[in-house]
C-alpha cells in the first residue's frame, strides 16, 4: 500500500491519504537502514503489525550522493520502464521495494504531477526476487539515516 502525505516543508500538497490507523507505527525506512531495522521488522512481522515506513526515498532525496544503491536503482527502473511502457525513475522502484517488503509507503509531495506518478505505482510490474536480494544487498553496505543528524555514509 502507498499512502502520500502533505509535506510539511513546503506549500499547498495533494494528500492521497493522510492517515490509516494511529495504532500503525511509523518507523523510517529504506534499504539504508535495513540491516539496523531487520530485528524490528521480524518482530513486527512474527506479531502481524504492520509498519508505515516514513522517508522511504531518503536514499534517492536525502543521502548526498545516492550511495552504493544508485546504479542498482538505475538500473531496475530502466528495466521497469521497458516492460511497462512507463517512464519509471529510481523513487518508483524504492516505493515499490517498500510495499514488497511488507511495508507501507509513506511518502509526499507538493507536486501534483509527482502525486500521480506516486499512485501510479500499485500499477507497475512487481520487482522479481533477485532485485529485491540486490537493492538488500546495496542497502546493507551503508548506514544512513535522512531524519537523524548523525548519519555516516
Ligand atoms: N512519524 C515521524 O516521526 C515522521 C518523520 C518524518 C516524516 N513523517 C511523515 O512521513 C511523510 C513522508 O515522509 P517523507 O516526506 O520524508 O517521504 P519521502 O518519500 O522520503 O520524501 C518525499 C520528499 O521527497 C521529495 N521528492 C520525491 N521525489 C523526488 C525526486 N524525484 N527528486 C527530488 N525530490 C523528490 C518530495 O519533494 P517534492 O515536494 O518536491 O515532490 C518530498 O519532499 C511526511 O510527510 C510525514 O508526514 C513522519
Amino acid at each position: 500500500m502507498l499512502v502520500s502525505s502533505q509535506s510539511s516543508t513546503v506549500g499547498p500538497a495533494i494528500p492521497i491519504a493522510i492517515h490509516i490507523s494511529d495504532r500503525i507505527p511509523e518507523i523510517e525506512y529504506h534499504p539504508y537502514v535495513l540491516a539496523h531495522l531487520d530485528p524490528v521488522m521480524d518482530l513486527h512481522k512474527k506479531y502481524n503489525i504492520v509498519v508505515q515506513s516514513y522517508g522511504p526515498l531518503s536514499p534517492v532525496v536525502r543521502h548526498p550522493t545516492g550511495g552504493t544503491l544508485k546504479p542498482v536503482l538505475k538500473r531496475i527502473a530502466e528495466r521497469l520502464s521497458k516492460d511497462s511502457g512507463k517512464e519509471v525513475d529510481e523513487s518508483g522502484v524504492l516505493l515499490l521495494w517498500t510495499m514488497q517488503k511488507g511495508a507501507v509507503a509513506l511518502t509526499s509531495s507538493s507536486k501534483e504531477e509527482r502525486i500521480k506518478k506516486f499512485a501510479d505505482t500499485e500499477t507497475l510490474p512487481e520487482l522479481t526476487k533477485e532485485e529485491i536480494d540486490e537493492i538488500d544487498k546495496a542497502g546493507r553496505k551503508v548506514h544512513f539515516r535522512g531524519y537523524v543528524s548523525c548519519s555516516r555514509s
